[in-house]
């Protein structure tokens, strides 16, 4: 393989992953993912992270030609979750002597996935742990997205390992810094790694960037995606926006529809919100496009309006497993709008205000509901709603 250095003795260690459909056997990832993982070779060795057990037997390879066959003294463990530690049983066996450096959250994870418990390091913020030219210092990033995420700082390089924060779907095919990509293809990829897997942890996110901001970072190093050496910023603005809900004029309009109806009441709701001028709309059907892609779009746009036709006078199931996934990522600053359909009881539209209620976000206009197909006294209803969401998002 070819040698990948982020600095003189500093490793990228990293495998592409075109082969799993679903991260964490739920999100879909198309363009792939990459695992993460880096070395440093000095007076003692440290590995930063380890990469998805699938790919143990070339980590380790890899590992033992960059280390000359040296044994690694340090194992980094910025983040348990096994995307990044499913090398781990497979390093300490290879290495029995290794150190393993964690803060006060790490090594109860440690044990309870791996059963190993010998040889622990326990650092904080600010602990600064010597390589030889190199020093290592750490900062804890709590859920961000898990507890016991950290950040670890190489103060002579001012490289940032910064586990998933930062991280993005999608291999590096070839390139390994944002220089050597063109980077519109990571742009909805790093939004749905954020929204996706930390957007639950946005005022977490909050922290954790601070802390990052008040550090001279030269690089920004995560377990997924481009490695950040050139535009910091780029990356570092899209975080600061998507962490404080900041949303651009545009709605998501997602329905859930067994025969149509409900759907109907979709397209006229968004074809008036065209005719008003609002020009990001995107439509879905909630059985068809997956969970993964809405709820990216929803950070992106203001402006949310959610049908449902009544089953079993419940909510659509798959409309039923949006909002609930909505709710509990807890996203926050929106505008809302509701309608649904059904044939002979309700359940949709009344089940969609128990969202609303605890959604807590802006209802602009009061739930529109028919019964059967849409006739001409719900479809001026749906107009009004569309009105009355255009009205808020094009009001100063
Ligand atoms: Fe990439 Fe939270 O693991």
């Amino acid at each position: 393989m070819h040698q990948v250095n982020l600095a003189e003795n500093i490793y990228y260690l990293g495998f592409n992953d075109r082969r799993t459909h679903l991260f964490e056997n739920f999100w879909p990832i198309p363009y792939g993912v990459s695992y993460n993982s880096y070395l440093i070779v000095d007076e003692k060795i440290a590995l930063i992270d380890t990469v998805e057990r699938t790919f143990v037997e070339d980590y380790l390879d890899q590992i033992e030609i960059l280390t000359n066959g040296l044994p690694v003294d340090y194992l980094i463990i910025n983040h348990m979750e096994p995307d990044h530690s499913g090398a781990l049983k497979a390093v300490v066996a290879k290495y029995p002597n290794i150190t393993l450096v964690g803060n006060k959250k790490t090594f109860d994870l440690v044990a309870n996935y791996y059963q190993v418990t010998k040889n622990t390091l326990e650092v904080y913020d600010d602990y600064e742990l010597p390589l030889g030219k190199r020093r290592l210092m750490f900062s804890t990033i709590p859920m961000v997205h898990w507890p016991e995420t950290m950040v670890s700082y190489e103060m002579t390089s001012k490289i940032l390992f910064t586990g998933d924060a930062f991280g993005s779907f999608g291999t590096l095919d070839g390139g390994i810094f944002d220089d050597e990509l063109n980077l519109s293809v990571y742009e909805e990829e790093l939004m749905r790694y954020f929204t996706n897997i930390v957007g639950k942890y946005c005022p977490h996110t909050q922290r954790a960037l601070k802390k990052v901001e008040s550090m001279d970072v030269k690089m920004l190093a995560a377990t997924h995606g481009p490695v950040w050496r050139t535009d910091l910023k780029y990356i570092m603005d899209r975080y600061q926006k998507w962490s404080t809900y900041t949303t651009e004029l545009g709605a998501v309009i997602v329905y859930g529809s067994m025969y149509g109806n409900t759907a109907k009441m979709a397209d006229v709701i968004a074809r008036q919100l065209a005719v008003r001028g609002v020009k990001n709309i995107r439509v879905y059907d909630a059985s068809k496009t997956h969970a993964s892609y809405i709820i990216s779009d929803i950070f992106k746009y203001k402006a949310f309006i959610v049908g449902s036709a009544a089953y079993n006078n419940e909510l659509f199931p798959s409309v039923e497993s949006l909002v609930t996934k909505i709710e509990h990522m807890g996203i926050k600053n929106h505008l809302l709008g509701i309608f649904g359909s059904f044939g002979w009881n309700g359940g949709g539209v009344k089940n969609l205000q128990k969202f609303a209620e605890n959604i807590k976000w802006d209802l602009v206009y009061e739930p529109v509901e028919e019964k059967g197909t849409l006739k001409k006294d719900k479809f001026e209803q749906c107009i009004e709603l569309a009105n009355a969401m255009a009205n808020r998002l094009q009001s100063k």
